[in-house]
């Protein structure tokens, strides 16, 4: 990376074409956002070792460096490219490195081998995010209101793509460290205690324990076809970074390995394992609807990844409060829908238009949001969807009943 280019590239901002007027007001507000988001990303990867960042250890995941890199090419390719008449990338080719699955943004490398990817180093990914973090300050800082309304939606998305992706930092890191016999602590938990919440509830590691304990992973009758299939496939016996340990369970955690917790809500369990503990209690998962319905007048308060908790809070399980409670945060809860489209759906034009539509095959909606999701970004409509068979999110499961 030459400094000469990011120079040249900054130069071409200053001698933009007189029209452009800076709006204070709107880049005030939208900056110091822009900032504060990225900033929480790197805040994440703070207490990483550069070799903690390059490693992929299942297709699922990417390294934490190609988080830090892709949420950047997002910003450069979706603003700065199309908005920045005089910017020239640094490194053409990152195009291609960090290109997640836009096929109209280019050709784009394996997402199953971004592991074996050991330049650019991570920092050299860390500089391509500062440069351009502050090509956008430039760019915003002398944009007119007419510009300000072509970029502002976008910039918007990009604050929600980048939010995402601090999800899936988290949960990728935790999926990489719990493949490492040391176990490594990705940071210890801000706010220990428990919540005064009671029934109902999300399932708990107790009442999971109990469907482990009837045999629940070996009896057919419960499982959807395809849940069986994989349950026996794949050996499954309990939720995912459990281990039976001198007869205990164990699970690993982002704090390191320990005893699991009976009342803390069960996480990283699939849509079959959530759909088999269901008919197992002689209930059914909600429908995506149903749960929306039901959230209308909960507040959006909970265990989010603000909190820096990094793992679900233990419920009291005491009281005959028959209220909800922990609608949001915690664990994405599965729902009986499928991530089809609404009526009236129409994918956006151009590339980001990609952002979602093409995925409405052959997943489920998840509500709720998660101890790795941002307060800011959940909303009682968001609509989160994974493979049926995908556990190393922090998905739980929230029970319905119909009325008698
Ligand atoms: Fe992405």
């Amino acid at each position: 990376m030459s400094s000469a280019s990011a120079e040249a590239a900054t130069d071409s901002v200053a001698a933009k074409p007189a029209h452009f007027h800076s709006s204070p007001g709107r880049v005030e507000r939208l900056l110091p956002r822009f900032h504060q988001i990225r900033d929480f990303t790197n805040s994440l990867c703070a207490d990483l070792e550069p070799e903690d960042c390059v490693v992929q250890s299942m297709p699922d995941v990417s390294p934490t460096k190609w988080h830090i890199a892709h949420t950047t090419w997002f910003f450069e390719t979706f603003i700065l490219k199309k908005f920045n008449p005089g910017y020239r990338p640094e490194i053409p080719q990152y195009a291609y490195l960090f290109n997640s699955y836009y096929n109209a943004a280019g050709d784009m490398h394996r997402r199953d081998l971004r592991g074996l990817i050991s330049r650019p180093t991570v920092r050299e990914a860390q500089r391509y995010r500062a440069s351009v973090d502050s090509h956008i300050d430039n760019l915003l800082s002398s944009a007119d209101e007419k510009l300000l309304d072509e970029i502002e939606p976008i910039l918007i998305l990009g604050f929600h793509h980048e939010q995402q992706h601090q999800e899936l930092l988290v949960t990728d890191i935790k999926h990489v460290f719990a493949q490492n016999p040391l176990y490594p602590i990705f940071r210890m938990p801000k706010t220990g205690g428990r919540s005064s919440a009671t029934p109902p509830r999300p399932v708990t590691n107790g009442e999971y324990i109990a469907f482990i304990e009837d045999n629940g992973y070996g009896r057919p009758e419960f499982w959807l076809s395809l849940g069986w299939m994989t349950v026996n496939e794949q050996r499954w016996q309990a939720p995912l970074y459990w281990t039976k340990h001198e007869g205990a369970w164990w699970n690993f955690t982002l704090s390191g390995f320990r005893p699991v917790d009976e009342s803390e809500p069960v996480t990283h369990v699939s849509y079959f394992e959530a759909d088999a503990y269901a008919n197992w209690a002689g209930a059914r998962l909600p429908t995506e609807f149903e749960w929306e319905r039901a959230a209308l007048d909960y507040p959006i308060e909970g265990n989010f990844v603000e909190g820096e908790n990094f793992h679900p809070r233990a419920l009291s399980v005491s009281g005959d409060d028959r209220r909800l409670h922990r609608m949001f945060g915690d664990v994405w809860e599965w729902t009986r829908s499928a991530y089809s489209p609404y009526p009236g759906y129409r994918a956006a034009p151009g590339a980001l238009g990609e952002y979602n539509g093409k995925f409405m095959c052959n997943q489920y909606v998840l509500r709720g949001g998660s101890c790795a999701t941002s307060r800011t970004h959940i909303r009682r409509t968001y609509r989160n969807f994974f493979q049926p068979e995908k556990r190393w999110q922090f998905t739980g499961i929230r029970l319905a009943r119909d009325p008698q």
